[in-house]
């Protein structure tokens, strides 16, 4: 089983080899990642559910490096919030038997943070650093010659006497996670040897997210009951985690032990989710283009701007979700939303469709 160590944000790093589960010390109450109890992560590839492709490939990957005895080579894991980088980083290092450091971009302020993680790895052992896109320019510059030649650069004494020494490490695997690749400098990217992306979810893995989840916590969900929480999620695993949970609390109230499509679809509605997985975040964009911007085109910086959302959460949480489901298309001059947005909002599709060339 691997083991743990959790960089708490502040750069200090917590032991956890102790520990019964690794899983359960790698928590970080800063994020929204850890509204998910750590014990719905999956610890292996057999449990992990969907990514069917992602996770033949990764066996192979890591059933050949243990052969051949080395680390795994370094990976680079892209993709939307919530569909489960950490968690796969997790269950590559309890693959290859190793320990897993935790950290982030932005908790890497300086290159003695760096440092500190890099020195603290042992043989094989897997450093994973989220939203590694966020790390200062500095730092990364120093991950080169970590992940290509096994050595950081270290300062030594002080003054004029000042100078670096090269300190060998132990080799290791560098696990990064980004939600777009297109965010990664060339030189960073090139230096992962594994650069694959995870994809949305269908909506039967889904389902069968939320019976585990379900199940997990103490309650059941029927498979009517568990398709709808699981249609209505985003294709996204993390919200599906956080439906059945607040679905389970309507479901639990109203004196009932198992959540059935009366239920989910009762819970989800007082949550606003509505039928086709949108909530109000995705509505009010979608309105928004509709109603001050004629159904668009309009330029991101423009929409987030008017929407007063950070222009990164509409690009990385609310956009992909809403052109994969065909409610919003990019165009060279900016967003448009398609017809179906209009009728999902029971908005009039304009006579020629509004600006002439509305996407069906
Ligand atoms: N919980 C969150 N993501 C999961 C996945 N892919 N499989 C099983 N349980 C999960």
């Amino acid at each position: 089983m691997a083991r743990v160590r959790h960089d708490d944000g502040a750069g200090r790093s917590k032991a956890a080899a102790a520990e019964p589960s690794p899983v359960r010390s790698v928590v970080r109450a800063s994020e929204e990642g850890a509204a998910e109890e750590p014990s719905l992560r999956p610890r292996t590839m057999d449990e992990y559910i969907g990514q069917t492709a992602l996770k033949r490939k990764l066996r192979v990957f890591v059933d050949a490096a243990k052969q051949r005895s080395e680390p795994l080579d370094h990976v680079l894991l892209h993709g939307p919030p919530g569909l489960g980088k950490t968690t796969m980083a997790q269950i590559l290092a309890n693959e290859m038997g190793v320990r897993i450091h935790i950290t982030s971009g932005p908790a890497v302020e300086h290159k003695g943070v760096l440092a500190g993680h890099l020195t603290a790895l042992e043989s094989g052992d897997v450093l994973f650093i989220d939203e590694i896109h966020r790390l200062p320019p500095i730092v990364e510059e120093s991950l080169y010659s970590a992940m290509e030649d096994g050595r950081i650069d270290l300062p030594v004494g002080e003054g004029t006497r000042a100078r670096t020494m090269p300190f060998a490490l132990a080799p290791f695997t560098l696990v990064g996670a980004t939600t777009r690749t297109a965010l990664l400098g060339a030189p960073l990217r090139e230096r992962f040897q594994i650069v694959e992306g995870l994809e949305y979810y269908a909506d039967s893995e889904l389902a069968a997210i939320v019976q585990r989840t379900a199940r997990i916590l103490g309650f059941s969900a029927t498979d009517a009951g568990a398709a709808e929480i699981g249609r209505r999620s985003r294709g996204t695993p993390r919200i599906a985690n956080r439906l059945t949970r607040r679905v389970r609390d309507f479901t639990q109230v109203r004196g009932r032990d198992a959540i059935d499509r009366a239920d989910a679809e009762y819970g989800l509605g007082e949550l606003g989710i509505d039928p086709e997985g949108l909530d109000a975040i995705d509505r009010r964009v979608l309105v928004a283009i509709v109603d001050l911007f004629d159904g668009g085109p309009v330029g991101i910086d423009a929409l987030a701007a008017t929407l007063s959302e950070p222009r990164d959460t509409l690009e990385d949480v609310y956009e992909p979700f809403l052109l994969q489901r065909g409610f919003l298309v990019r165009t060279p001059r900016g967003r448009q939303v398609t017809r179906k947005a209009l009728a999902h909002l029971g908005r009039e599709v304009p006579p020629g469709g509004g600006q002439g060339e509305l996407p069906l």
